[in-house]
């Protein structure tokens, strides 16, 4: 028994990062909240000729975006822990035929490159770190002086629905007691703020966005959170949050959307929170 918070975490680490199915779930979430990320990465200055690290890249939205917002001129190295999510990222630049974004397997904090970035950019990865301070420290490292960093980090603090839909209160619970059992900082995003300026980074500017609409809204957030309780669902019962049965995961979707649309209830996403700052020309953060 002692191993088991261990053995847990590796499990669900492998259940959120490694699977084909986990990967189409990024994807299909990147579809959703990126107008969030493209305006907070635009907000902290991320433009033409730029040289950009992505942290956790994952299936590579992230750097792909990046990779639009620099140009021809600029750069994007994707850096992923996970060998497949590395080779799903490749393939995927390569059948986009971008030739201005790269992808390197590891953990960028302890990874070496040719030369300093003008900024680094990150989506849903700090959340994921038993010490984001200590990351966010190791990957400042790599940073110009005058550099940008830039975090997308969600915090459930704002998942609500009004009137109440009470399967949906229920789901988004589940997940949120889950990432507790599993280590995983349901919080992360309004933390920013502190683990910036614990990482020696300048206070960031922060933004604040969510999903929301009602039951047959397709773009109320509904299908991404009843997704990932889906992919949870092993996890959840492992960890004794719930019996994965009693989520009933083959119609989850469609009951949110029923009972929001019988309520006439507005479900309200996790927030999904933006922070951005930039060294002062002669910084040495992280060095
Ligand atoms: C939830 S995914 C997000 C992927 C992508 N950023 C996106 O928003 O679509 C988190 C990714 O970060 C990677 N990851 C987590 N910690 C990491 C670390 N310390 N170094 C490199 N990759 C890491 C995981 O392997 C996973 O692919």
């Amino acid at each position: 028994m002692g191993s088991q918070p261990t053995d847990t975490k590796r499990r669900y680490e492998y259940e959120l990062g490694h699977t084909d199915r986990e990967l189409r779930r990024l994807a299909t979430q990147a579809a959703l909240v990126e107008p969030f990320t493209r305006s907070y990465l635009q907000r902290a200055g991320i433009g033409l000729g730029m040289r950009v690290l992505d942290v956790g890249s994952g299936a590579g939205d992230v750097a792909f975006l990046a990779a639009g917002l620099v140009g021809p001129a600029g750069e994007v190295v994707g850096t992923d822990r996970s060998p497949m999510a590395v080779a799903a990222a490749t393939a995927r630049a390569k059948e986009q035929s971008l030739g201005n974004v790269g992808f390197v397997e590891g953990d960028p904090a302890n990874l070496t490159f040719d030369m300093p970035f003008d900024a680094i950019v990150g989506r849903y990865v700090l959340m994921f770190s038993a010490d984001p301070v200590a990351m966010l420290k190791g990957i400042s490292k790599h940073l110009k002086p005058g550099g940008v960093v830039v975090f997308h980090e969600v915090d459930w603090t704002g998942a609500s629905s009004f009137p109440p839909a009470p399967t949906y209160d229920h789901c988004f619970r589940c997940i949120v007691d889950t990432f507790h059992k599993v280590g995983t900082n349901p919080y992360m995003g309004l933390g920013l703020h502190a683990a910036f300026i614990k990482a020696g980074l300048p206070a960031p500017t922060m933004a604040v966005s969510a999903l929301a609409g009602g039951g047959s809204d397709r773009l109320s957030g509904i299908d991404l959170i009843s997704d990932l309780a889906v992919t949870m669902a092993p996890v959840m019962e492992q960890t004794g949050v719930i019996n994965a049965l009693d989520l009933q995961p083959e119609s989850l979707q469609e009951r949110i959307r029923d009972e929001a649309t019988t309520n006439g209830s507005v479900v309200v996403g996790r927030y999904e929170v933006g922070a951005w700052a930039r060294l002062t020309q002669s910084s040495t953060t992280g060095r």
